[in-house]
């Protein structure tokens, strides 16, 4: 069996996914896993199994992993797939690095995920996903803030794409909402 495509992603309840500069700073110097409880965040961390990340998310990653590295945000630690042109430096081993088609490359990591979820993670990644009908579930963390300016949930140029309200609740300072992301047929301005 199969598991689901899913966007996963905190955002500020103005809409972005990070704040100016690509800082991921939510307030309070707290990570997500202070924001959400932490029974929530096993919970999808366990149904998930493998992500595919694009090369920007990755590289804010290791800069944060970099200025605070006791940071345990999300207990994931099964395949990682990195959309990117270029080589990582130093190469790492328990990455797969691919390239081109959105299509092959969400396959390729479907594959991996052994029945369970594929998180997509990256704006512009996600973006390519809900453009070509590969994403089934939008799961959002909102978060209490309003950050103003940043990198918005979707990137430039992605058509309206209609969602059915899966579920909605909170999650120790977060709301967690959860969307399937309506098939192609359904889709009203495609
Ligand atoms: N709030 C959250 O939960 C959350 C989650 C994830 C990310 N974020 C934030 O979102 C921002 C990053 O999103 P983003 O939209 O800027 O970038 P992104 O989607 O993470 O990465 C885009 C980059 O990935 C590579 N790429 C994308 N598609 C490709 C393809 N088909 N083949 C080969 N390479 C491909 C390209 O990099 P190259 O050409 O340079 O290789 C492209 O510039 C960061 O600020 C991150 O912190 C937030």
């Amino acid at each position: 069996m199969s598991g689901k495509v899913v966007v996963n992603r905190c955002m500020s309840l103005d809409g972005f996914i990070a704040g100016p500069g690509h800082s991921m700073d939510w307030g309070g110097d707290r990570d997500l896993a202070d924001f959400v409880a932490p029974d929530d965040l096993a919970e999808i961390a366990a149904a998930t199994g493998a992500m595919l990340v694009g090369r920007r998310t990755w590289e804010v990653g290791d800069r944060m992993a970099a200025e605070k590295p006791d940071s345990g945000d999300y207990p994931f630690s099964g395949p990682m797939f990195l959309l990117t042109h270029r080589p990582l430096v130093p190469p790492n081993p328990h990455v797969t690095i691919l390239t081109g088609d959105i299509g092959g490359a969400v396959a390729r990591a479907r594959d991996a995920a052994g029945g369970k979820d594929l998180e997509i993670l990256g704006a512009d990644v996600a973006g390519q996903c809900l453009q070509r009908g590969l994403v089934d579930e939008i799961l959002v963390y909102v978060l209490p803030v309003l950050l103003g300016d940043g990198t918005r949930f979707s990137s430039a140029g992605l058509s309206r794409t209609d969602l059915e309200p899966l579920s909605s609740s909170r999650s120790g300072d977060a709301t967690l909402l959860r969307f399937r992301v309506l098939d192609q047929s359904h889709q009203t301005d495609r």
